[in-house]
């Protein structure tokens, strides 16, 4: 029987989970197991001989989710340690974050990957104008099976800093960890709210509450963008920034009701 694989992931758009989803079906007898149900526990113990952790690439970094998850996990029966992060276009220091954690926690990480997907940030940019969908499934096409075979003969994928990352990094990365939490007080509905709930639900982390029929968000925020993403009317907007003209994104695999899992704890390890 092949070795077992656990594969955590994090995703706000769901780029992630489909990646790891297609993960875990090329290696064979693999776990998806969404990072977020974790948050509240103080150790993780995993048993599986390979782990990897698949999650999106926010401000040239890791997510602050998966930059405290990491640390949790107990990896001392773990042979393969790997890291696949998605993203729109420039991974910066993700990976190199995501090696210098696990290692201050006695960990090894053995391979990293960085998968170009559609890039979901609005706040910056149009999504609709900046994406392709072709490209994504072109290059998660090419990327799995490149993975996969690196996963299987535990290969050894050194992950390496460019001078580009830490530049970007230093000047914007730090600040979006400094404030990440509450970067949620810019968020508001719009008019075309009709109280459905899909924010609350989607929420990850459960940082959105409905008040007399609006969201209204708690201040502990990952700024993964699904609420704002999922909202069916397109109702949740960023204050100061043109979000009302910029087109919303979701993989279009990947339902609302399956982000709302994540905050699930999963039958077992
Ligand atoms: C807050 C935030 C910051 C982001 N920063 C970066 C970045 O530094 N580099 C990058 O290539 N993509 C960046 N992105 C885009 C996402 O990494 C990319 O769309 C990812 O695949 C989304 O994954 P998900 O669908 O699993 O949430 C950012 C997205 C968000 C929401
Ligand atoms: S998902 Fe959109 S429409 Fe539904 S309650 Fe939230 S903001 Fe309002
Ligand atoms: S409030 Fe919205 S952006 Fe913040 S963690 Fe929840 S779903 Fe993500």
């Amino acid at each position: 029987m092949a070795p077992n694989t656990a594969i955590f992931y994090f995703s706000g758009t769901g780029n992630s989970l489909v990646c790891a989803q297609a993960l875990a079906q090329g290696l064979g007898n693999a776990k998806v197991l969404p990072l977020a149900a974790f948050r509240e526990q103080a150790r993780i113990p995993v048993e599986a001989d390979r782990v990897g952790i698949v999650c999106p690439v926010y401000f040239y970094t890791l997510p602050l989710i998966v930059r405290e998850f990491l640390p949790k996990l107990d990896l001392s029966r773990a042979r393969y340690v790997f890291l696949a992060v998605t993203m729109g276009g420039f991974p910066g220091l993700a990976l190199v974050h995501g090696q210098e954690i696990l290692a201050r926690s006695g960990a090894n990480l053995h391979a990293g990957f960085a998968v170009r997907m559609y890039p979901n940030y609005i706040a910056a940019y149009d999504p609709r104008k900046l994406g392709s969908r072709v490209r994504m499934e072109r290059n998660l096409a090419k990327a799995v099976p490149k993975i996969v075979a690196a996963v299987r003969a535990e290969q050894r994928v050194p992950v390496r800093s460019s001078l580009t990352g830490r530049v970007f990094f230093a000047a914007l990365g730090r600040n979006f960890l400094a404030t990440c939490r509450t970067r949620d007080r810019s968020f508001y509905a719009d008019s075309r709210c009709n109280g459905c709930g899909t924010c609350v639900q989607v929420c990850p982390v459960g940082n959105v509450e409905l008040n007399q029929g609006y969201p209204r968000w708690l201040g502990h925020c990952e700024q993964c963008l699904a609420c704002l993403h999922f909202c069916p009317t397109e109702a949740i907007q960023i204050r100061g920034r043109p979000t009302q003209r910029r087109g919303r994104y979701h993989h279009p695999q990947v339902t609302a009701a399956e982000i709302a899992t994540q905050r699930l704890l999963p039958p077992s390890l």
